[in-house]
Order: C-alpha cells, then structure tokens, then sequence
C-alpha cells in the first residue's frame, strides 16, 4: 500500500498546486483576501487530430487533442506564444490556475495557450475506452505527449494568421515543468525556450531519501520539536493500537469515519498521515489558499503550533496533538464531520493515468530511514515496485529509460531553460537547482513552496517570487530578441 502511495505522491502534488487560487470563500468561518485585480481566465477551446502513435506507423489512427486558447492581448505579426505544456489533469483546471500566465500576457503582447496532454481532461485517445487495457494504455507516454505538442505548435503556426513569426516558449509546472524543459530539449526548433517551474527532472536518478529529507526540514524549521514529534508519533500509534481499547481511543481520537480494527488499516493509517504531511509541505504558500483542501497561510507552521511540546510527553498526549495537526489540513473550514483515511484530496484528476506512467516510464524512487527523515524507515524496493505495476497494468517498469530518453545529468548540450524551484519544496530534492549554463538557468525561490511563481501575484507574496517572475520574463524578453535576430 505504501509503495501505491509513494507512486500516487506526483499526481497529487498536481492536484495541489494548480488548485484554485485565492478564491473568496462564502462560506465557513474565515474571510479571505479577494484577488479581483487578477486578469479573468477566458479562452476558447479547440480539438487538434492528433496521431495516436507518432512513433510507428501500424496504429493510423488519430484522437481529438484539446487545446485552449486566449489572444486578448496578442500583438499579432511577432507577439510570442506563450504556450502551457498540460500535465496529468483537466487543461482547465491548469488554464486556470496558472496565474502567472494571465498576469504576463499584455506585458508581453503574447498568445497563451493551453494544451491537454493525452489520456487526461477530454483528450482520450481511445474514447471512454482508452483506460479499459493494456493495449489502449500503451500511447500513454511523455514522449508521445511532446510530440503532440510539437506537431500541434507546428499546425498553429501554420493556420493562425501573423503566427508565423511568433517565438513560442514553453511553460509548465512540476510533471508540466518537465515536460516544458523537455519539449525545448527534444523540440528547439519549435520552441525558442522554456520555463520549467518545480520541474523534478532528476528525480529518477537522486538518491530516494531526498523528497522525504526536504518535508522533514519544512517541518523542522516551522516549529519547535515538530519534526521530533512527528518521527516519535510513528511508534506511539503501534503502542496505542496494540489493543483493542487502544484502537477505539484512536478512531475517537482522530474523529475518524471508519474506526480502526485490524493491523492493515493501522498501516493505511499511517500511510494516510505520511501523506498528510508531504501535502502540507507542497503547499506550504504565504496565504490561505483552497488546494487540495482549504488551509490557512503557512499551513506548516499552523500544524507545527499543535506540536510544540516536550518530547517527553505519553503517547496519548502526543497523539491527541497529532489529531489536532491534521484537523489543519482536513478541517480548517469546520465542516468535517469526520476524518477519512481514504482520501488525502478533494477530485481525483489523473489518479490512475499517473499510476500507469510511473509504472512504465516516469520510475521516482522514494524511501525514508527514520534519522534523516520524520518518517518510518520505508527501503525503495523496486520489485516489489514492479510487481505491483505488473499487477495493476500487466506491464512493468523501464528502471532507466527516463534517465536514457531525457539525459540524466548532463544535459549541457541545450539551452534556454529556466528551472525554478522552491527551497520549501519537496520536489526541489529532484529538481535542477544550479546553473548549469549561461542559457541553463537555475533559480531558487526562497521562501517558495510547489512552483508558487506560477500562480497569480500576491500581496503575499515574498520578494524572492517577485524577483523570480521578473527575471524569468527578463529571459522570455531575451529569447524572443535572439530568435528574432536569427531569423
Ligand atoms: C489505416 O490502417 C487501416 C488498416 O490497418 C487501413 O485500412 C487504412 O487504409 C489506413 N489508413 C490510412 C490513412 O493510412
Ligand atoms: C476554468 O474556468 C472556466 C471559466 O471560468 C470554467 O468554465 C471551468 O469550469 C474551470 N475549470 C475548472 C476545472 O475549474
Ligand atoms: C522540546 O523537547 C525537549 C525535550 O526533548 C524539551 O527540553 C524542550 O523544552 C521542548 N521544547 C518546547 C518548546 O517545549
Ligand atoms: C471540525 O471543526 C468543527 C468546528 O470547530 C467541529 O465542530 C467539528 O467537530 C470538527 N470535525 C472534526 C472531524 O474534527
Ligand atoms: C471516504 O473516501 C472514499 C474515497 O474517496 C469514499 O469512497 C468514501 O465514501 C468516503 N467515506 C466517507 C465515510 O465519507
Ligand atoms: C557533458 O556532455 C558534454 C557534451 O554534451 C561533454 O563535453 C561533457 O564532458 C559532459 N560532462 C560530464 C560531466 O559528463
């Protein structure tokens, strides 16, 4: 179970961070700071004949790739394109919360797209079909994504009058961030660059404990004994459920929907905590937001104040401070009428087309051992990795593909990318966060959690974001330039 958890972990920081951003909220009990000086999201949308498979000419072929489209404030005959390289999920969903986008637009004259990457959203290759078996699945790949990408670029601008002449630069965010990075690796000529924010690139290759090191600092540094707390609540709940009047105090103590009864769903308890905290830590943004649930601003630091006490106390103690951390994530609106360890997030976006990637191609080691980590100590076993794939698919993973196909390390060869991570986030533990080039930027936001540079602009925000969006369209401004003098 904790091995499908761990594969699930990409998906749901998709679901995370491109949730909605300050939206107002109506109802419970906390006011919100509204956003009405935001750029209103408002697009067309188009469907694109795409082949099922570009890379073999047996399966002819083709499905309707969706796409959106906004050209408000387009300096047609040379204005860019910017264009959104869709992750895992509902284009939509993405179009709308990539705030950052919709503030650049009209500084920039620029076209914003938005393309939905196959098996998500509407873009079903095989219709409802499409997730029904193996042989269906088997166009599910990154690499087929980016060349729809291209090929939908190529035929834009081909067909939009005064596109010729745009430079189009690739936008995306953690899977989308890579994506974007590996469509201008792949692509160069259709792209003139890319902004890959939160972009794991590496984590296929990183050592597996790094992910869970970066959740534990969060915690460690928002709060006194948090992270302590938290790696000693492990071994108190296998004390406390170790009997039956135990367990009942647990279920009651955490205002759980099911009551706890056996060892498994002991295990899938933790499982559910573990999860509840690497969330957190994605999502860890200056103010209160609506992601996955509603939190408050610096929803670590809330968490750690239920946490801060000597790490001497009992084990029911502990845990009664436990049950309040989580009330953080799961109940700050007051509505929960009680916690279920069967879900981590609201929506389900992508769930299962994440799964299948991770168990062919997109393979991200991740393991905990208990001392540099909050965690209990979890080894990466691929097999048992494997088999589940096998289960689950009938097919099994390609270890080193990724690193094959994409370049692990040393990507010096290319140019014009601009990785930007969050120093709070734990995918930075993947990312690119040095410079490797002139052209091969790294930026890292201090202060930032899961790609915060792609959502709208805040009162909020801190200066290192600002900072950050500027350059980054300080770059755009320079790509446009080279590509313009090189035509
Ligand atoms: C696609 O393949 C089918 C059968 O394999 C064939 O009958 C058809 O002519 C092909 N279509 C094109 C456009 O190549
Ligand atoms: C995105 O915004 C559009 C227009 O406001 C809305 O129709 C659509 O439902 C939104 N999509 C999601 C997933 O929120
Ligand atoms: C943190 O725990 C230590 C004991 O492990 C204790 O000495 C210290 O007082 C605790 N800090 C707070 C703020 O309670
Ligand atoms: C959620 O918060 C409300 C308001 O404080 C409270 O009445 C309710 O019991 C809480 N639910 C859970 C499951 O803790
Ligand atoms: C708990 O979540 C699961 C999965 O989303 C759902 O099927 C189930 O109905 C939920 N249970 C309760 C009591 O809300
Ligand atoms: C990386 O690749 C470049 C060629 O693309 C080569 O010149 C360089 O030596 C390589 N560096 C490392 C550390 O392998």
């Amino acid at each position: 179970m904790r091995l499908i958890n761990a594969a699930l972990l990409f998906l749901l920081l998709i679901l995370s961070c491109n949730a909605l951003g300050l939206k107002p909220r109506l109802l419970g009990r906390h006011t919100v700071q509204t956003n009405s000086q935001h750029p209103s999201v408002s697009y067309q949308t188009f469907y694109f004949d795409q082949q099922i498979d570009h890379f073999g000419f047996l399966e002819n072929g083709t499905f309707k790739q969706r796409y959106l489209l906004n050209d408000r404030h387009w300096h047609k005959e040379g204005g860019p394109i910017l264009f959104y390289t869709g992750n895992e999920g509902d284009i939509t969903w993405f179009c709308n919360n990539t705030g950052f986008m919709w503030d650049v637009a009209e500084e920039l004259g620029a076209l914003l797209v938005f393309a939905e990457h196959r098996y998500y959203g509407e873009s079903m290759p095989f219709g409802e079909e499409s997730y029904s078996n193996a042989k269906y699945l088997n166009y599910l790949t990154s690499e087929q994504a980016l060349a729809d990408f291209a090929v939908l670029i190529k035929a834009l601008k081909r067909a939009l009058p005064g596109a010729q002449k745009s430079s189009v630069i690739a936008i995306g965010g953690s899977y989308g961030g890579m994506l974007a990075a590996w469509l201008r690796m792949k692509y160069p000529s259709e792209v003139v660059g890319a902004l890959a924010a939160s972009a794991p690139i590496w984590q296929f290759i990183v050592p597996c404990g790094e992910f869970y090191k970066v959740v534990t600092n969060d915690f460690a540094i928002s709060g006194t004994n948090c992270s302590s707390n938290i790696r000693r609540s492990w071994a108190a709940i296998d004390r406390v459920s170790a009997t039956g009047e135990g367990l009942q105090w647990l279920s009651q103590e955490f205002g759980l929907c099911n009551p706890l009864k056996t060892a498994d769903e002991v295990y899938g308890f933790k499982a559910w905590l573990q999860e509840t905290w690497v969330n957190l830590a994605m999502v860890d943004y200056p103010y209160e937001a609506n992601f996955l649930q509603p939190l408050p601003a610096w929803p670590v630091k809330v968490v750690c104040k239920n946490l801060d006490f000597n790490t001497g106390v009992s084990d029911k103690q502990l845990l009664s401070g436990i049950s309040q951390a989580v009330r953080v994530y799961y109940n700050y609106t007051g509505d929960a009428v009680c916690l279920n360890t069967s879900q981590t997030a609201t929506g389900n976006l992508g769930f299962l087309g994440w799964f299948y990637q991770s168990c062919t191609e997109m393979v991200m080691p991740m393991c905990t051992d208990g001392v540099a980590d909050m965690f209990e100590p979890q080894p990466w076993n691929y097999q048992a990795f494997s088999d589940e794939c096998y289960n689950q698919f009938g097919v099994r993973p390609r270890e080193d593909w990724a690193e094959i196909v994409y370049g692990g390390r040393n990507i010096s060869a290319h140019s014009n990318i601009i990785f930007s991570n969050g120093n709070l986030d734990p995918w930075m533990s993947g990312g690119v966060t040095r410079s490797l080039s002139e052209s091969l930027v790294a930026i890292m936001i201090d202060g930032g959690a899961h790609h915060l540079d792609l959502r709208y602009n805040s009162e909020f925000d801190p200066e290192s974001v600002l900072k950050t969006r500027a350059l980054e369209v300080q770059y755009f401004k320079e790509w446009i330039k080279q590509a313009a003098t090189t035509q």
